[in-house]
């Protein structure tokens, strides 16, 4: 396995993949590794010939006041990690000097306009911006033939998604399922701030989201009653404190007003975020009529 730094060795790299009629999967990631990172690795060994994987804290995508500063490191283990999955390209990006991955005097934004603004995007007004940009950056090095994302950040996703079609990148981008903790709480690089008793009431994000589901698969179609058994369930956990919790069309986002839930091709998305303590966490369950 191949571990590079400079952008100029992963363009190289890349190219000459690309020369020998290999495709390319890229993996983006901020470290940390966990199930939910190698489940994307995983698919990516499965249907490509080459398989790249990004480990790179983006600065851009953090506002001021976040994480940015303590975002988890592991590197070693992240490593090991992508050694025994088979991983051809580990690219560690430089932040600054020789062959950072921002050039300098760097000024230049993807934005996508409308699905950034909802959910998310009204607490965090950068943070999209900066994942569109830097994930257009790691097209261009990489120009690869499928990237793959999780819909753990669902908002990313289809932002991510939409982004590849309006600009016609020609990338396949592969959307995969989150993966959870035994107890529901789904796998995240920040449950790692998450003191003993936090970690105990983090599962009533989860909780929440499937009760609600239940009731949707049950025949409940109200957007307002739904959210009424997400509040209900997430009251049981005093630590828990929710910044939002919408249900939105799930390939749009945009806004959802009964009774059409069940007749939306793509149903609908019960996305939410809340705090425990210091750390926010995200989930959602995506309602699909089909
Ligand atoms: P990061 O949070 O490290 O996540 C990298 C990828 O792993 C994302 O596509 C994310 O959706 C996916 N992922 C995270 N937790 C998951 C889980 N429990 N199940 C399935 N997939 C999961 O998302 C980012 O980094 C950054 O914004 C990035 C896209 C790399 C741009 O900087």
């Amino acid at each position: 396995m191949k571990v590079l730094e400079r952008v100029e060795d992963a363009i190289e790299y890349a190219e000459s993949m690309r020369r020998a009629n290999l495709s390319i999967g890229l993996v983006p990631t901020m470290g940390a590794l966990h199930r939910g990172h190698l489940s994307l690795v995983e698919q990516a060994r499965r249907e490509c010939d080459r398989v790249i994987v990004t480990i790179f804290v983006n600065p851009t995508q953090f506002g001021p006041g976040e994480d940015l500063s303590k975002y988890p490191k592991t590197l070693e283990a992240d490593l090991e990690a992508c050694r025994e999955l088979g991983v051809d390209l580990v690219f560690c990006g430089r932040t600054e000097g020789e062959g950072a991955v921002y050039s300098e005097g760097f000024q230049t934004w993807v934005e996508v306009e409308k699905i950034s603004k909802p959910l998310c995007g009204v607490y965090r007004p950068i943070h999209f911006r900066g994942v569109a940009t830097v994930v257009t950056l790691l097209f261009e090095i990489f120009k690869p033939h499928r990237a793959y994302f999780g819909l753990k950040d669902f908002q990313q996703a289809r932002l991510l998604e939409r982004m590849a079609l309006d600009l016609r990148m020609g990338i396949q981008v592969c959307l995969l399922p989150t993966v959870r903790e035994d107890d529901g709480l789904a796998m995240s690089s920040r449950n790692r701030y998450l003191n003993p008793e936090e970690r105990a009431e983090a599962v009533g994000l989860s909780r929440a989201l499937h009760k609600a589901r239940d009731a949707f698969e049950g025949g409940e179609t109200s957007p307002e009653v739904l959210l009424n058994s997400f509040h209900e369930e997430v009251s049981k956990y005093p630590l828990l404190k929710v910044q939002y919790a919408e249900i939105r069309d799930a390939w749009t986002l945009e806004e959802v007003t009964e009774p059409v839930i069940h007749s939306l091709e793509q149903g609908v998305v019960l996305a939410a975020s809340a705090f425990l303590g210091v750390t926010r966490l995200i989930d959602n369950v995506w309602l699909d009529p089909r």
